[in-house]
């Protein structure tokens, strides 16, 4: 998203300036133009010559510095951007943004500048909590600037507290995934995505589980998320990295997969399901660990709720996608899903297939619709999978839409 994108980077005097060096070099490479704006006061921690360097261009400080690059420079960089970030942002330059205050370079350029603006408040905990920045940052919010919420650790002040400055690398997906919200081609969709798999407790040390990895799913909601849609993942265990930009709910078991899929329901325009659902859990589970007695032990199981058929009888607007992992009569099982569920698409593999199945990064996939149209995907990355299925989603939503309107 940030290829070719023109940012003004306002640098003001918190100490975590320092970070904004890296932030611009990693905007830079990414491919954006950065033209960078420090106050005074951000030029006593970190020369400006650093940031022209890794920026290419002159850098502005003071009203009158005669920058050759801009003729007013407050209206002209304005003009030039698509997008002001400001890193770090003090309590004085949220306060006076607030406040329209215009008393140097930066604030009177932000003044100036009607683009799209985030700031990355960094400050000590005491000034973030204050009254008074909280007030200014509720009027910014209203005034449509985005606020990247700063993050917790330690502080220059000695000690541990919000109000630190969020490593240049999540600013850098922050922004990314607001220029996609913007630009990408799933905006203004909400989507819902289910990954890995439920457990069931047995005893308070054992579970019933399956193999899924949750890859499949943690895909699709990474990608939705970078093409701009809004994503809630709920999420069985898995070994994987939450996604950046993305919402998400770790659950344990089939309950709570329902009980926090159907919270959102409601509110979205689709349902990925590619969770793999405990179907069944434990009539009992023992509060203390079973202990090793006769050679047999008898499990007395009790059927889950199935989400997605219930999904499927209170559809509404709602987009559903299945996953049907099968290791026999994959067509035959797949499309009876379709309808028993009451589905849009199934996204059906046999997992017995090489390069399919759980732990993989690859899948072979065959897509079932209700018309009973059949479409053969080949070997492709889960990535790859994850974005035809999210084209689709894109069109059937857009459809659902206009038949509405
Ligand atoms: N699913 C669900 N709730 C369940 C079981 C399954 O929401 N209790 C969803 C899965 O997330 C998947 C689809 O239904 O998207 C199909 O799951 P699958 O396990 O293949 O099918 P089941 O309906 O459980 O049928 P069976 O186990 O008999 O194959």
């Amino acid at each position: 998203m940030l290829e070719e994108k023109k940012i003004l980077l306002g640098v003001t005097g918190g100490i975590a300036a320092y970070k904004a060096v890296t932030l611009t070099s990693r905007l830079v490479q990414a491919g954006a133009q950065v033209r960078v704006i420090m106050t005074e006061a951000a030029t006593k921690l970190v020369s400006p010559l650093l940031f022209k360097e890794i920026s290419t261009h002159q850098v502005a400080v003071g009203m009158w510095g005669g920058n050759d690059e801009f003729n007013v420079e407050h209206v002209a960089v304005g003009r030039w951007c698509d997008l002001v970030v400001v890193a770090p942002a003090t309590a004085n330059i949220i306060s006076k943004m607030a406040n329209g205050l215009a008393d140097d370079l930066l604030s009177t350029t932000l003044l100036a500048c009607d683009k799209p603006k985030i700031i990355c408040p960094a400050m000590n905990t005491n000034m973030l909590n204050n009254p008074a920045t909280a007030r200014n940052l509720a009027t910014l919010r209203q005034d449509g600037v985005v606020i990247m919420p700063s993050a917790a650790g330690h502080l220059a002040c000695g000690i541990n507290g919000s109000g630190r400055l969020p490593e240049p690398e999540d600013i850098l997906a922050f922004i990314d995934g607001y220029l996609a919200s913007l630009h990408g081609d799933l905006k203004g969709m909400k989507i819902l995505v289910t990954a890995g798999g439920t457990r069931e407790a047995i005893d308070p040390v054992r579970f019933i589980g399956n193999r899924s990895s949750g890859k499949m799913g943690y895909a699709i909601a990474r990608d939705a998320a970078r093409r701009g849609a809004q994503v809630i993942l709920v999420s069985g265990p898995t070994a994987l990295e939450p996604p950046r930009n993305v919402v998400v709910h770790q659950v344990e078991t089939t309950q709570e997969m329902l009980d926090a899929v159907l919270s959102a329901y409601d509110q979205v325009d689709a349902v990925i399901k590619a969770a793999a659902v405990a179907d069944y859990k434990p009539h009992h589970q023992a509060e203390q660990k079973i202990k090793k007695q006769d050679d047999n032990l008898v499990l007395t199981l009790d059927k889950n709720p199935d989400i997605l058929k219930l999904l499927g009888q209170r559809k509404k607007h709602q987009i559903l996608v299945g996953f049907a992992a099968e290791t026999q009569n994959l067509l035959e099982n797949a499309a009876a899903k379709v309808k028993k569920k009451n589905l849009d698409m199934i996204v059906a593999n046999d997992v017995t297939m090489q390069g399919a199945g759980f732990s993989t990064d690859t899948n072979v996939v065959k897509l079932l619709y209700p018309d009973g149209k059949i479409e053969s995907l080949g070997l492709m990355t889960k990535e790859e999978v994850g974005n035809h299925i999210l084209d689709i989603v894109r069109e059937k939503v857009a459809a659902k839409r206009q038949e509405k309107a």
